[in-house]
């Protein structure tokens, strides 16, 4: 990886030179926006020149003098105000090529420090709407996984599905009146929800359905044989059928710890937090209150009220005795930290969770707990008006729709094309040009942002898209297609040209953009940058005519192709998309 060996090198000269940095100081390096001046650019020396009072461009010469890059760059330049560029030479860049071809991670090292992570992601609820933001969390937190993974962390996923609840007991009173079996069976998640709805809508109306509902739940949580079988036959009917769709979409968790699972550890853990101090009984609940460690900004015990700071609990036990969706969330992280060893937790889970996961985080800190714990958030999707993403009846849109949706779209997309597939290679093709481009949609986005939901956009063979990036696969694997035959390709490699040079330079950037990714958990980095590959690749075809030419020449414009083909296969693979040969 250029950048760091650059980074490690900087800091040699800093201490060679007799510069001593100060604490916590790390010489920064970036791949530099404009090449022009080099292809990496570091504003150390500015930055510590300030802190030194000394003139920065001395302190760049001082730096230079003793740097030593000779293997790696052809040129160091000081520009501007003080600025360090380095360009690569081309034996450096020859070499890392080759690595990218041979290496079965495409020439990403991996990270020097593992960590176990827990990543807690895509999460539905059980006989409840599954909503736009689950297809958030499971394609972003998919994505994380593979990357942390493909990087050297160990990584451990689990989908805390929501199947415990309130919504128990009128699934049960409506599973005992009005299930339609035949639905159930064919449809399980529809129509749990909507026995659920038509329920709810009952109960609103009329008060004592709504306590034949409550009574439901009662016996349920006190362990009645028959509303228990009804309950664990949602749980396994939906389970069943989400697992389907998972796999459409090539996602995997290796647990399927769901909220129920933490049952037995609620009552204990909250009598422990009493015990301890950390939770209080107030007004007949339980409930952890501000210790005051924090000043008001930051404490999520706190809520401000015009001019004054008010208590803001977060409640663990109802009045009622029963529990809620923090006290199972603290129960999860025991469970993550003692059995799984967990030196971090990820939850990817939308924005208006963040002071349920503040209040979590911080209760879990004063427990004792110091595993690292991150709430990744992402915003809404909207639909192509701008408003919340609703199904043309005015439900909100679920994965299963979407992803149907975008296959038998693309399919529609294969049917078009003359090319001779047969109707399993067209289904093979819409399966994976359909789920690539709902996936990419999102993972092309910075996840703070809404974004719109645009069914031509995200299909489109143009622009920042799946179907253009697999098409750019497409098109490298053909050229090996043409040649007929096993290709040699060969150590040996000269690169002359300009575009073959800006090719071989973006290839190597691929390694820095997989660490990145994990840096503020952004799986937009390493799209936009196969995005960027795949036009620089189509700017090096057009320029350097491959099948024509001869010799060296010929052997590292197929090595950069070969390359290129296994970088963006590689990083479609970290966006959870899997490539085809044709399309
Ligand atoms: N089931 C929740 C929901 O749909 C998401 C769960 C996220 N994970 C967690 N540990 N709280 O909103």
């Amino acid at each position: 990886m250029f950048r760091a060996v650059l980074t490690d090198r900087l800091q040699a000269a800093f201490t060679a030179a007799g510069i001593s940095l100060p604490e916590g100081f790390t010489p920064n390096v970036v791949i530099a926006a404009d090449t022009r001046f080099g292809n990496y650019q570091s504003n150390a020396a500015m930055i510590l020149s300030k802190q030194l009072k000394l003139n920065p461009r001395a302190l760049a010469q001082q730096i230079v003098d003793k740097l030593e890059v000779t293997d790696l760059c052809e040129k160091i330049s000081i520009d501007g105000p003080g600025f360090l560029n380095f360009t690569l030479g081309t034996a450096a860049l020859i070499q890392r090529l080759s690595l990218i071809v041979q290496d079965d991670h495409a020439g990403v090292p991996p990270v020097s420090k593992p960590k176990r992570i827990v990543i807690d992601f895509s999460a539905p609820n059980i006989a409840k709407p599954m909503h736009v933001g689950h297809i958030r969390s499971t394609f972003i937190g998919d994505a994380l996984a593979r990357v942390a993974r493909f990087i050297g962390h160990t990584v451990i996923t689990d989908n805390h599905v929501g199947d415990w609840g309130t919504q128990f007991g009128m699934i049960i009173h409506g599973w005992k009146t009005q299930l339609d079996q035949a639905k159930l069976k064919q449809d399980p998640i529809h129509a749990l929800v909507s026995v659920y709805k038509a329920v709810n809508a009952e109960a609103k109306a009329d008060e004592s359905v709504l306590t034949l509902c409550k009574n439901e739940l009662v016996k349920l949580q006190q362990g009645d044989a028959e509303n228990l079988a009804i309950w664990k036959e949602c749980v396994r009917l939906t389970l069943e059928q989400l697992e389907k769709v998972y796999g459409t979409l090539d996602v995997k968790f290796d647990h399927y710890l769901g909220e129920s699972f933490y049952n037995d550890a609620l009552a204990p853990l909250v009598a422990d937090m009493v015990d301890k101090g950390i939770a209080t009984i107030s007004e007949g609940a339980t409930a952890i209150f501000s210790d005051g460690s924090v000043p008001p900004e930051n404490d999520p015990f706190l809520i401000r009220d015009k001019d004054e700071w008010k208590a803001a609990p977060c409640i663990i036990r109802k009045t009622d005795g029963g529990f809620l969706y923090a006290t199972t969330d603290l129960a999860t992280i025991d469970y993550r930290v003692k059995e799984w060893n967990a030196d971090e937790i990820w939850y990817v889970v939308g924005a208006p969770q963040q002071l349920h996961f503040r209040q979590v985080f911080a209760a879990a800190q004063r427990r004792g707990i110091n595993t690292k714990m991150v709430h990744i958030v992402f915003g809404s999707i909207l639909g192509p008006d701008g408003k919340m993403f609703k199904t043309r009846s005015g439900e909100t849109v679920g994965l299963l729709e979407v992803i149907e949706e975008a296959i038998e779209r693309a399919r529609a997309a294969a049917e078009e094309k003359e090319q001779g597939f047969s109707d399993a290679d067209k289904n093979e093709i819409a399966r994976i040009v359909g789920g690539g481009s709902v996936k990419y949609a999102e993972l092309s986005q910075n996840r703070l942002t809404d974004y719109k939901f645009s069914w031509d956009k995200m299909l489109s063979l143009q622009g920042n898209t799946a179907p253009y990036l697999l098409n750019a696969y497409v098109r490298t694997r053909s050229i090996f297609r043409k040649l007929e035959g096993a290709v040699e390709l060969t150590p040996e490699l000269a690169i002359t040209e300009p575009a073959e040079r800006a090719l071989a330079m973006k290839l190597a950037q691929f390694a820095e953009n997989a660490h990145d990714v994990l840096d503020d958990h952004r799986p937009n980095l390493l799209a936009n940058y196969l995005y960027e590959l795949a036009n620089t690749y189509h700017g090096f075809y057009e320029a350097c005519n491959v099948l024509r030419a001869e010799g060296i020449v010929r052997n590292t414009r197929l090595t950069l192709c070969e390359a290129t083909s296994r970088v963006l296969k590689t990083g479609l693979g970290l966006l959870g998309i899997q490539t085809t040969e044709r399309m």
